[in-house]
């Protein structure tokens, strides 16, 4: 597997935090903190409404782009409350959450449709970060490589081996999403090897070796370097440390190699 050419990931989502001017507040502090970094792509996720404000301070960094939290699959029509993927284009957002637990579980989506928004986000170009993660009674039941494939199968069920490496997969335990109780390195490398050999039997190693597999869940400075440091995990999407320009620049200049 050529895992040289994977460049590490690492991914804030504010969920439903942070007004325009919070945003415009933390992002004055959190560049200059992180502007010698290279070798490694930084990505915030605002809510909606800051986008705007964050991308306009954004355009000069090339260190930092912008995700979206969500968004729906069709491009325009009555579906009110929804975003399209042409308005997150014409924002200059690059990427995508989907298929996010909160989403799934709060909000009730369907890998069906989590399938379709993906495919929507490669047509308009736009990257996913595909979502995926077992809850703590799938696991305790061994469920969890079952409930895994059922994800993935969805979520890439209409990439085509050209475009697979344009999706980031994030693994993140339902369990461990604002708990503060984060996977053990041993439970994070099970579960990203089980996902890169899945990906393997879909696409082929080559493949499966250029897609970044982001651990998600409870991530912070104390153990970024601990999760770093495992072969099949290529970045963090982080929650609640993210909020902070101090902590989550502490994520961002983890140890890369
Ligand atoms: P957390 O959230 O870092 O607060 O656990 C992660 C996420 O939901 O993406």
């Amino acid at each position: 597997m050529n895992s040289l050419k994977r460049i590490p990931v690492l991914a804030a989502n504010w969920k439903m935090y942070k007004t325009v001017g919070e945003t415009r507040e933390f992002l004055h502090v959190f560049l200059p903190m992180v502007d010698k970094l290279s070798e490694r792509e930084v990505i915030i996720a605002p809510p909606f409404t800051a986008l705007s404000a964050a991308s306009e301070i954004l355009k000069e960094s090339e260190l930092v782009t912008l995700a979206a939290q969500n968004m729906y699959f069709e491009q325009k029509g009555g579906f009110t409350g929804e975003i399209s993927s042409i308005m997150l284009k014409e924002l200059g957002i690059k990427w995508v959450i989907l298929g996010h637990s909160e989403r799934r579980h709060i909000f009730g989506e369907k890998n069906s449709l989590i399938a379709l928004k993906v495919k929507s986000a490669l047509e308009n170009d736009l990257l996913p970060i595909l979502c995926i993660g077992e809850k703590l009674e799938e696991r305790e039941g061994g469920l969890m490589h079952e409930i895994l494939e059922r994800q993935l199968s969805a979520g890439f069920s209409e990439v085509s081996s050209a475009e697979a490496d344009k999706v980031v997969v994030a693994y993140e335990p339902v369990w461990a999403i604002g708990t503060g109780r984060t996977a053990t390195p041993d439970q994070a490398q099970d579960a990203h090897i089980h996902i890169r050999s899945w990906l393997t039997g879909l696409f082929d190693s080559d493949i499966a070796g250029q897609i970044r597999i982001l651990y998600g869940g409870s991530v912070k400075p104390e153990n970024i370097n601990e999760l770093m440091a495992l072969p099949d995990v290529d970045g963090a999407l982080v929650g609640g440390a993210s909020l902070k320009p101090e902590s989550f620049s502490q994520i961002v200049s983890c140890r890369t190699s």
